[in-house]
């Protein structure tokens, strides 16, 4: 299968999860890959990576339009991976979704590779579902990448590995979806060949497996039983300020583990088995 496209931009391909889909984009081998940086030029070791691959590191400024649009001018494929400290991921990709469409951009991708959410449930996935809106709104076509978690944000979420601990912010048998970011990257490149992801929410899994499932996987690998604490109620006490008062970013960890909904998986349409879990 081909691709129709040619030049694809990747905004903030010198991220975590950007430079995966970069390093995607160059082994596949059919693509222009530019890299958007923002101003001033800095030293960047990922960077300095990717265009020895033959990327091109281009810097701009994201809130000079003209200087987007001209540095857009030429792609066929925007796919944003930005991320800021604020976590507003509507106020920081607006810009880029604009010079987009004014530089007659063919197709954009969103920064969100993540699960999907209800709105009202977190500030973060609910900034990002109303930037989806508005580039459903534009006209351009879209994919909208669901992968749930990064496989490699397991222990971040709670599985412990130095001190053999795992954290549940849910039932044991809550499952969770969870994607490498290798895969995620091979996930992103694939749907610019397939006809289903044109304007489309694509969703897709490495894994998907319940917390007691994963904690399982963890025990074989450390030949060892580990500690469990099961702590459903961080995101009730968050709400009403009850002791132990858990911290904005515990939060989040369980707004994540409770509340991803997506079910019916994608996996099928691409031409690749991901990488199981561990
Ligand atoms: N599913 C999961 O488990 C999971 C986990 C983490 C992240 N994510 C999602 O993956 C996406 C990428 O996250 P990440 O962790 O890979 O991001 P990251 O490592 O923080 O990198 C994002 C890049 O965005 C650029 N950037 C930062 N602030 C910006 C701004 N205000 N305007 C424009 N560009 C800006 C920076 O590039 P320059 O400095 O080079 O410009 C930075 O390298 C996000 O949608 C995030 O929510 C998902």
């Amino acid at each position: 299968m081909s691709s129709q496209f040619k030049t694809v931009t990747i905004a903030g391909g010198t991220g975590l999860l950007g430079y995966n889909i970069a390093e995607a984009f160059l082994n596949d081998g059919s693509y222009d890959v530019k890299i958007f940086r923002r101003k001033p030029k800095t030293e960047n070791e990922k960077a300095n990576l990717l265009a020895s691959k033959g990327a091109e590191i281009v810097y701009v400024d994201y809130d000079q339009k003209d200087d987007l649009v001209k540095a857009l001018k030429g792609t066929d494929v925007v796919v944003s991976v930005i991320s800021d400290s604020t976590g507003n991921l509507f106020e920081s990709q607006v810009p880029l979704l604009i010079a987009a469409k004014e530089a007659s951009v063919k197709r954009f991708i969103p920064s969100e590779f993540g699960g999907e959410f209800k709105v009202g449930v977190h500030p973060i996935p609910d900034g990002k579902i109303k930037f989806e809106e508005e580039v459903i709104k534009s006209g351009l076509e879209y994919t909208i990448i669901f992968n749930g978690l990064f496989q490699e944000f397991l222990s971040w979420i709670g599985f412990d590995v130095k001190n053999k601990k795992a954290t549940f912010y849910a039932d044991g048998n809550k499952r969770l979806h969870t994607t490498s970011l290798a895969d995620v990257g091979r996930y992103t490149v694939e749907t610019l060949k397939m006809p289903e992801a044109r304007n489309s929410f694509i969703k897709v899994a490495g894994v998907t497996m319940s917390l007691n499932e994963y904690l399982q996987k963890f025990e074989e690998i450390s030949g060892s039983k580990w500690e469990v604490v099961v702590d459903e109620e961080v995101k009730y006490r968050y709400k009403n300020k009850i002791d132990p008062i858990p911290s904005p970013e515990e939060n989040f960890k369980a707004t994540l583990v409770q509340n991803d909904q997506f079910k019916d998986l994608d996996n099928d349409k691409f031409s690749f088995t991901p990488r199981p879990v561990m």
